[in-house]
């Protein structure tokens, strides 16, 4: 079973930052998840919200400001708001990373940066899986490139998850772990789906899950898992 750190290991460094994934590496995180939006000038900013005014001592939408205006912001103090691009040359394949887009006008940029790193930095395609909620977003990414390994995020409904898994080709279904059963674990599997339930913290919750066989788990404490 997988352990993949949510948002970096969220659980003891602040989210989404150079710092937490470093931890996560330090954790021996199989895989890191973490969120992208893009700045005015293109460039893929990894921030879970979509503005930074929660993490940052700055305010307003990530999508309104340039790569070097994010860069003037910090976060607790110290650290920058880092570009997927960073979080890949600081992960340098220790782990597959789990893009998850939380806005579709990231779907080209990051799909041209998977494709950067696989043909001139020698990374391949079982480091990367994409997820999303926006299911229009996964499907952009799968016209531009059927070989990119997606992930269905869903926090209501396992059966149109599956279904439109089953359009894409999708390596893996990620659900709210609330939403699984041991039947609807298996039938994910059955059709040829890894299941990726998130965000699972809690021991007793992790051992249920854990329980029903689930292919890996997302959490803020990987080494929990
Ligand atoms: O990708 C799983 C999980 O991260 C989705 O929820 O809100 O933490 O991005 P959120
Ligand atoms: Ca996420």
């Amino acid at each position: 079973m997988l352990k993949i750190a949510h948002r970096g290991a969220k659980g003891y460094e602040p989210e989404n930052t150079l710092k937490a994934f470093q931890k996560a590496l330090d954790l021996n995180a199989d895989g890191i998840e973490l969120d992208v939006h893009l700045s005015t000038d293109g460039h893929i900013i990894v921030m879970h919200d979509e503005t930074i005014d929660k993490m940052t001592n700055g305010k307003g939408f990530v999508n309104a400001f340039s790569l070097s205006e994010l860069k003037s912001f910090v976060i607790a103090d110290q650290y920058e708001i880092p570009t997927l691009n960073e979080v890949f040359d600081l992960v340098d394949k220790k782990s597959f990373i789990n893009i998850e887009l939380k806005d579709a006008e990231t779907v080209i940029a990051v799909t041209a940066l998977i494709e950067k790193y696989i043909s001139e930095k020698n990374w391949n395609y079982n480091h990367f899986i994409v997820s999303s909620f926006d299911w229009n977003a996964l499907q952009e990414v799968y016209n531009l490139n059927k070989n990119i390994p997606l992930g269905v995020l869903t926090e209501s409904a396992i059966d149109s998850a599956l279904a439109f898994a089953e359009k894409v080709q999708a390596r893996a279904i990620h659900p709210d772990y609330e939403l699984l059963t041991p039947e609807n674990t298996k039938q994910m599997q059955e059709k040829g789906f890894l299941v990726f339930p998130w965000t699972v913290n809690l021991k007793q919750d992790i051992q249920k899950i854990k329980s029903y066989n689930v292919d890996g788990i997302i959490s803020d404490f990987p080494d929990k898992l």
